[in-house]
């Protein structure tokens, strides 16, 4: 059963493994952009945690970096499989094509079903922030996000550029 968890060195093991394996694709929704992968160390993972359950802490309403509740994806066997973050508001660039939730599954773990069951995880975690509703976005030619977001109640509201824009009702 795929599951939700808050970053933790316990992970560390799969995480590095799933980092060589994502190369250099992006990592979506892993809030860790400035990554060194030669340098996967439990030292360095750990000052990631920390960097990524600090971001959850709300900000003022002005700042440009909203706060986000990142997530790892974990499988069965409390495994690292992939990243979810979960941004508290949005911003101007959020609205217009980031959105409010973003994922990525290690490429050895996809068509698993994990993106699908995350993401209806993380509804769940939206309404308790008090959400009523996400926008959820992918590129247009990105079959498997945009069946993930349709799957899980996407109602498509526009495409601007490449991005396909969906809203998720929470209320309902
Ligand atoms: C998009 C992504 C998260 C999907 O993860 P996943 O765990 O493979 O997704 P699921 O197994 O839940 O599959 C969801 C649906 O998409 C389909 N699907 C998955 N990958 C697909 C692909 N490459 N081509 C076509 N359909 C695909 C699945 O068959 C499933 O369809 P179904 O519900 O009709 O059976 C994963 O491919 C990924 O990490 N991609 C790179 C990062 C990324 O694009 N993130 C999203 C940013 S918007």
């Amino acid at each position: 059963m795929t599951r939700l968890v808050r970053p933790d060195l316990r992970y560390h093991s799969s995480w590095a493994e799933a980092v060589r394996e994502f190369g250099d694709t992006a990592m979506h929704g892993s809030g860790l952009w400035e990554i060194d992968r030669g340098d996967l160390a439990p030292a360095t993972l750990e000052r990631h945690v920390s960097g990524l359950l600090a971001a959850a802490a709300d900000v003022p309403l002005d700042a440009e970096i909203v706060p986000c509740t990142y997530f790892w994806i974990v499988d069965e066997d409390d495994r690292f499989v992939g990243y979810l973050a979960l941004r508290h508001r949005l911003n101007e660039r959020l609205l217009e094509e980031g959105g409010h939730i973003g994922y990525a599954v290690r490429p050895t773990r996809r068509r698993e079903g994990h993106a699908t069951a995350a993401l209806r995880l993380a509804l769940d975690e939206s309404r308790e922030l008090g959400l009523d509703r996400v926008l959820v976005t992918c590129d247009q030619d990105n079959d498997g996000s945009r069946r993930t977001i349709e799957t899980c109640g996407g109602v498509l509201e526009d495409q601007r550029g490449v991005k396909r824009r969906y809203w998720i009702d929470l209320t309902g």
